[in-house]
């Protein structure tokens, strides 16, 4: 189980390197990231050929647009075959509404799994400042808050939450099966590279993260493999201490 709980950024400019990457993690990793770079790189085909070989993908491509487009965008990620993708909160009730509305209906229609459909609330390059710039008057983590219950009560799966977002996510909507996928993972003695708001593994999981999304500490590693099983090692004591107690 511990395994499913982390899903690692293919943060790489060509589908080779993430072909190579993809070999040596899979199938210890849970899930792999793909985001724009790679997307706009390497394409919806090498997305396919991932999820020919029974390869879970979370496609990080953040859909913000009038509820028509985001809901056909959304349709063509479901029939790609992702295991998970994300949506901004941003773009409002009725544009999370017929997203979700338009994949059940076309995954049901077609006899397909549904993939996980995740709202992305306040990206963490933003503070208060640039939520004032562009006519926010709220804090941060208010609307952070705000913007999960919207997910919550539209029928998304989950939200991408800061690991200093965790804890208030899981207080503000009481919902256990609402999924929080946590970026900004960095081990004790790695450097937090561009990340501002950082925890290990194994405090995220401690304090409600579902799915942890780990780039860099583990892809730029000088074993890769290694890295990630250590990790995943560090997530099994720590989940076997907690039962035990
Ligand atoms: O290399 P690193 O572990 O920092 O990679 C984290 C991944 O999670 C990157 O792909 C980054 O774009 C993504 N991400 C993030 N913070 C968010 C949302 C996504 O770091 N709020």
């Amino acid at each position: 189980m511990t395994k499913n709980k982390i899903i690692v950024a293919l943060d790489v400019e060509s589908a080779d390197e993430a072909r190579k990457l993809i070999d040596e993690l899979h199938p210890e990793a849970g899930a792999f990231k793909i985001g724009l770079q790679l997307f706009l790189a390497a394409g919806g085909k090498f997305v396919g050929e991932l999820v020919d070989r029974d390869i879970k993908i979370f496609l990080d491509l953040k859909f913000h647009d009038i509820p028509h487009t985001v809901a056909n965008a959304s349709i063509e990620a479901a029939r790609l075959g992702v295991w998970m993708f994300n949506i901004h909160a941003l773009g409002g009730s009725q544009m999370i509404v017929q997203t979700v509305d338009a994949v059940r209906e076309f995954c049901a229609k077609e006899s397909r799994d549904q993939p996980l459909m995740i709202g992305v609330t306040v990206l963490t390059s933003s503070d208060d400042s640039t939520l004032l710039e562009i006519g926010i008057n709220e804090p941060v983590d208010s609307e952070v808050i705000k913007l999960a219950k919207l997910c919550h009560s539209n029928g998304l799966n989950g939200i991408v939450a800061s690991p200093k977002e965790i804890g208030m996510v899981r207080s503000a909507v009481d919902d256990e099966s609402f999924l929080i996928v946590t970026p900004g993972i960095r081990p004790d003695n790695a450097t937090n590279d561009d990340q501002k708001r950082v925890m290990t593994a194994t405090e995220a999981v401690a304090l409600g993260a579902d799915h942890l999304v780990i780039g860099r500490p583990i892809t730029r590693s000088k074993n890769p493999k290694e890295t990630l099983i250590r990790i995943l090692g560090e997530l099994d004591d720590s989940l076997n201490r907690s039962a035990n107690h």
